[in-house]
């Protein structure tokens, strides 16, 4: 297993802006090597200063080229405050000339199960007759070791063939939808993006302790052509062995 690239960054500014950095290279790559780009957005607060960065930089993509897409959604109405959907739209998607149908949410309105089996005729249509994977995919971290709504001893860590499927934040024994280890691991290029003092400890142990317990769910995001990058600010990254 190829060793995850660590970027850690001292200030909240330079960490959006490093994270936008390499999200637009990688939609460069995408844009040169197939003409689009798909793109996985994260959930979580985390990653809005990153969505505000792109947004202030959208003259450098070709948004008709691009499809935008959800790592995990909460069950509920898009206009949630909770809603993946709204954090995305309201920090990014609002402020970007992406096509409408080019945006593919995560029908959080309805049951977790219909909304997966929706998802999953999404996913097989934009892929049809192509390989079965996205260009880049955001992640965030939990600190309990969850990433996108993979929780630590739920069902969906099980899943080795579907791309989605609905799962419980067992926190909150809220209904979610999210992406599975079989579509986040083909990804092209995963994207960890942390920051904060409170997410310094579970950092250090997925990254420094990737194969010995615990077995947190973030431990088996490896990807298959390449390591996942980590962008982490100072604090994030504060536990990690220098
Ligand atoms: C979600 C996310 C989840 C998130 C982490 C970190 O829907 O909550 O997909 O995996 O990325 O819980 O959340 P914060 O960025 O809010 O700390």
């Amino acid at each position: 297993m190829s060793t995850p690239r660590i970027l850690t960054v001292p200030t909240p500014i330079k960490w959006a802006q490093t994270a936008a950095d390499l999200i637009i290279e990688q939609a460069r790559l995408a844009f040169q090597a197939r003409s689009s780009w798909s793109f996985v957005l994260s959930g979580g607060s985390t990653p809005k200063p990153v969505y505000l960065a792109l947004a202030a930089r959208k003259e450098q993509i070709d948004w008709a080229k691009t499809y935008i897409f959800w790592g995990d959604e909460r069950c509920v109405p898009p206009d949630d405050p909770d809603s993946n959907y709204r954090t995305a739209r309201e920090a990014f998607l609002d402020q970007i000339p992406i096509p409408a149908q080019n945006i593919f949410r995560i029908l959080g309105e309805i049951s977790p199960q219909a909304a997966a089996q929706d998802y999953q005729g999404t996913l097989d249509a934009h892929f049809y007759k192509t390989e079965r994977r996205f260009d880049t995919l955001l992640l965030g971290l939990g600190e309990d070791g969850h990433t996108a709504s993979l929780f630590p001893g739920t069902p969906a860590l099980a899943e080795n063939k579907k791309l989605v499927v609905p799962n419980t934040n067992p926190h909150n024994n809220t209904d979610r939808v999210t992406l599975t280890y079989p579509a986040i691991n083909s990804a092209r290029s995963i994207i960890f993006l942390v920051s904060g003092e409170n997410k310094a400890a579970i950092v250090a142990d997925v990254i420094q302790n990737p194969t010995s317990p615990p077995d947190y769910p973030a431990k088996k995001v490896t990807g298959t052509d390449s390591a996942p990058i980590w962008v982490l600010d100072q604090a994030a990254a504060s536990r990690l062995n220098t």
